[in-house]
């Protein structure tokens, strides 16, 4: 038994807009513009947080196999549960950031996402916008080009106030504080806080949570 028994919508695609942005599935072409967005903000901004990129994408052929994991991902809806994709300026087309859907879980139709902008892209509200379009993706209906969750789920230490804030202007519920349950190198252990959004508190085509009462 799969519990809600979510399955993939199958074709798979992710082409979405924003006002200011394209958030969409990582093409070949994408992979110099990415190693060079997680070069440069590797130092200081990336790290201490986004561990993935500690040992990853430190040359062009990890980013390459990074890139090719991704496009594999979305041609393989039975076997879909997680993807990275990526966040396009819309009128330069630069490549500002990363985002996706991940550990999707049948048994309880839901998944975790995150986000992380390239250095020199920080402080415009781009990560804001294109994580608000990606809970409208995952949380809409499949009939609605979404993927038909029923719970989307964030996460971040409590020292990554940056991201704290953000997840605070999204408007979901703060479900847990672990105490010490998040490691952070430099850090220690660290206070986990983590949210939850349901399908029913997302309104999937203004992009923002649906005020309680
Ligand atoms: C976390 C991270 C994505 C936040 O980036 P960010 O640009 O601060 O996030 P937002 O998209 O919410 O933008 C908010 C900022 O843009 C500013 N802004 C400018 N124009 C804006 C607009 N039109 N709309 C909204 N905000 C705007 C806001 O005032 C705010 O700046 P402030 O915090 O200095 O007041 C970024 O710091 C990052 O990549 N960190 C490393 C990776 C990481 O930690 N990821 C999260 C792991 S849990």
């Amino acid at each position: 038994m799969d519990g809600f028994g979510w399955t993939a919508p199958n074709p798979l695609s992710c082409e979405l807009e924003t006002e200011r942005l394209i958030v969409r599935a990582y093409r070949l072409g994408d992979v110099e513009d990415l190693f060079n967005a997680i070069t440069e903000s590797r130092e200081g901004h990336l790290l201490p947080w986004m561990v993935w990129c500690k040992e990853n994408h430190r040359t062009i052929e990890s980013t390459t196999k990074y890139v090719c994991d991704q496009v594999l991902a979305m041609e393989n809806p039975m076997t879909f549960n997680n993807v990275g994709v990526g966040i396009f300026e819309k009128g330069s087309g630069t490549l500002v950031g990363g985002t996706g859907v991940h550990d999707i879980r049948k048994e309880t139709s839901s998944c975790e996402t995150g986000y992380w902008l390239r250095k020199s892209a920080v402080g415009n509200g781009y990560a804001l916008e294109a994580c608000a379009r990606v809970l409208s993706w995952a949380l809409a209906p499949q009939g609605d080009g979404g993927l038909g969750l029923q719970r989307v789920r964030l996460y971040c230490s409590a020292e990554n106030t940056r991201s704290a804030k953000l997840i605070g202007k999204l408007g979901i519920t703060q479900e847990v504080r672990q105490r010490r349950d998040f490691f952070v190198e430099g850090l220690g252990a660290t206070d986990r806080l983590g949210w939850g959004v349901l399908a029913e508190e997302w309104d999937c085509e203004k992009h923002c949570a649906i005020a309680a009462g």
